[in-house]
């Protein structure tokens, strides 16, 4: 595909718009895109990023990624005009609410891309949201105001830059009657969130994340394992979305 547009988000978070011929129809929020580095020479294995936001009219894909490594970094450094392939949609994305009734999103760092067209999605099917959105600092803040046309919004960051003080439960009261929960985020948020809301009727899904390498199902090697503890789920192909008793946080 074409990059459209690179914009830099903050310190280390890009966001990358591209154009052109895709299997739009089969996106749905949560999946995610398998990327070529380069010419896969120097970097054999594709990235995986989830896509942020999908217009199917405009044939257009934005993600929105950190730079951690080579791939994303050269990812960084793409601009109008250049040429990146991307394998996909692959994976299982979010799946819709069960009943009717107020959803909670929480997304933490790199992890409130996906939740963008998440919320895209629910409210075009009407459902009414409270999104809670958690960093480490005011300078890695991205994209609350775009979160903010599909719901309530509140922010949090760890040392109380912007926002809440602190972690995303902090502001959450479990007593809400929010009929389902999605979540995407550091893994120890995870296990935060599901711990918070022990005990409680919320059906909830975590979005997840491993190194891949084939992003197809093929090499079971981005495999998590489900709370027993004896069954491998690989997170390319059964997930990377779960529904929170599928898997072990
Ligand atoms: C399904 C899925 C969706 C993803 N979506 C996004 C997204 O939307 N935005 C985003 O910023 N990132 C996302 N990631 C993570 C992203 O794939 C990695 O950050 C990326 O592959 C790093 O490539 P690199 O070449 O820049 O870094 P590398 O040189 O490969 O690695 C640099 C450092 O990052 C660590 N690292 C690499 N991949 C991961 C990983 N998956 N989990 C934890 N640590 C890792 C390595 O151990 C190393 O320390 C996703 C991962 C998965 C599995
Ligand atoms: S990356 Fe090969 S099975 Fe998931």
């Amino acid at each position: 595909m074409l990059v459209k547009e690179s914009k830099q988000l903050t310190r280390d978070v890009f966001a990358l718009t591209l154009e052109g011929q895709f299997d739009y129809d089969k996106v749905t929020a949560g999946r995610f895109v398998h990327v070529l580095i380069e010419d896969g020479k120097a970097h054999p294995l594709r990235r995986p990023i989830s896509i942020a936001s999908c217009d199917s009219h405009a044939k257009t894909l934005t993600l929105v990624y950190r730079v951690v490594g080579d791939g994303t970094l050269w990812l960084s450094k793409r601009i109008r005009g250049d040429t990146v392939s991307l394998l996909g949609p692959l994976g299982k994305g979010f799946v819709a609410p069960h009943k009717p009734g107020k959803v909670l999103i929480v997304g933490g760092g790199v992890g409130v891309p996906p939740l963008f067209q998440l919320a895209k999605e629910l409210v075009q099917e009407n459902f009414e949201l409270d999104i809670v959105l958690g960093f480490r600092s005011q300078g890695d803040v991205f994209w609350t105001e775009e979160f903010a046309q599909f719901g309530r919004v509140t922010v949090c960051t760890e040392d109380g830059s912007l926002g809440e003080k602190g972690f995303v439960t902090a502001v959450i009261d479990v007593t809400n009657d929010w009929t389902t929960l999605y979540s995407c985020g550091p893994k120890a948020m995870l296990k935060a969130l599901r711990n918070h809301f022990a005990g409680s009727t919320i059906q909830g899904y975590v979005s997840l994340e491993e190194r891949m390498a084939c992003g197809v199902g093929a090499c079971w090697g981005c495999t998590c394992l489900d709370p027993s503890g004896s069954l491998a789920k690989r997170i390319c192909k059964e997930g990377p979305v779960f529904s929170w008793e599928e898997v072990s946080l």
